[in-house]
């Protein structure tokens, strides 16, 4: 019999608990084994360890629950671990010899960790220092490698598109421009399908600098041929041709935008400027990420969660899941962090949406 320990870290994604399900039955329920459940990730192995015994009943009911019954991490990174000095003072340390002491206490034998690019980095240094580690790649951003999909994505743009759809009726009723700015970090996936599925006129990626000149000539030819609203959808990763990044980048880069809000607002407030129309924002946030996991992202997480056990049965130690056409496979981690999933400016499907007469600021 064997011993698993789970833990999330990152931000929360729907379809979490799928996984935890997914691992719960597989382990106990098919091979006898005993799962322990980290609390807050890895900060519940800096401390403690904290943790407790997942068994079938603790999974009842939790699939179609958002977020995480177990916490994920807020301070994260045992490799660089915000701790008080003596004066004080908050520095950052490498806590990860405690990391590996208080695994060892757990007595387990295998250590799932599902997180995103960032916890897959800490979880491949852990295995470097000996925890058998095997990984489960999350997000909403769906910007990891190696994988055709993650789960939390599927979620995430199925509430984009809903929210465009209700925005339409509104810009329409009163003829305005509505900047509907999305999540996905340096990726822009979310903006990019759900855009496609809400029927968006412009849609910027991070991955397209854009040219704003071209975007108000779009929603002005728009208004010229009569459709007087024009709904705008940007990724928070967007930037103007020549510019920078708002998310990410210092305040001296930005010349202070990211006191107006956001690369939507900095739209919104460009296009009001120059062409005199009313526009609003939206800025959909944490909605993007709370809530139930759809059918696609609870499969997902469920093949996910069963695959990792039997990476686990296989000691296929370093390894993630991850999605390859119909096959949930398994792949080194460091090759699944080596770089990230982006929208490639030429792909088919950026194609598509300029033939649908999307304008993609470029
Ligand atoms: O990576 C997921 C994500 O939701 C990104 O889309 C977003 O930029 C970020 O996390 C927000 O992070 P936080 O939850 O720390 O505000």
């Amino acid at each position: 019999s064997r011993c698993i320990a789970l833990l999330n870290g990152g931000g929360d994604c729907p379809g979490l608990n799928g996984v935890i399900r997914g691992v719960v039955r597989a382990a106990v329920l098919q091979r006898g084994w005993r799962v322990l459940g980290v609390e807050d990730g890895f900060d519940g192995l800096v401390e403690g360890p904290r943790c407790r015994e997942l068994d079938l009943k603790s999974v009842c009911g939790i699939l179609p629950r958002g977020g995480t019954i177990l916490g994920t991490s807020n301070r994260g990174n045992p490799f660089r671990y915000p701790v008080a000095n003596e004066n004080g003072d908050v520095i950052l340390k490498d806590v990860s010899r405690q990391v590996v002491d208080h695994f060892q206490k757990l007595g387990a034998d295998a250590l799932v960790a599902v997180g995103g690019d960032g916890t897959l980095k800490i979880a491949r240094r852990l295995s470097d220092l000996g925890i058998p580690v095997v990984g489960v790649p999350k997000t909403i951003d769906n910007d990891l490698q190696e994988t055709d999909v993650t789960f939390g994505y599927n979620t995430a743009v199925g509430i984009v598109t809903e929210a465009l759809d209700r925005l339409q009726t509104t810009a329409e009723s009163h003829h305005r421009v509505m900047v509907v700015e999305v999540m996905g970090r340096d990726a822009g996936w979310i903006a990019l399908e759900a855009g496609i599925a809400g029927s968006a006129e412009v849609i910027l990626l991070p991955e397209i600098p854009f040219d704003l000149d071209l975007v108000c000539d779009h929603i002005m030819d728009r208004r010229a041929r009569g459709s007087r609203f024009s709904i705008i959808v940007v990724a928070e990763g967007a930037f103007p041709k020549g510019g920078r990044k708002i998310v990410q980048a210092s305040a001296d880069q930005t010349h202070g935008l990211e006191r107006l809000g956001g690369i939507g607002h900095y739209v919104a407030a460009e296009i009001g400027r120059r062409k005199g129309l009313e526009t609003r924002v939206v800025v959909l946030g944490h909605v993007q990420r709370g809530g139930t996991p759809s059918p696609f992202d609870r499969i997902l997480a469920s093949r996910f969660g069963v695959r990792a056990v039997q990476l686990i049965e296989r000691e296929e130690y370093g390894h993630m899941v991850a999605l390859r056409g119909r096959d949930v496979v398994s792949v080194p981690i460091e090759q699944a962090v080596d770089g990230q999933n982006l929208v490639d400016p030429d792909a088919n499907l950026v194609w598509t949406a300029e033939q649908l007469g999307i304008m993609l600021g470029r």
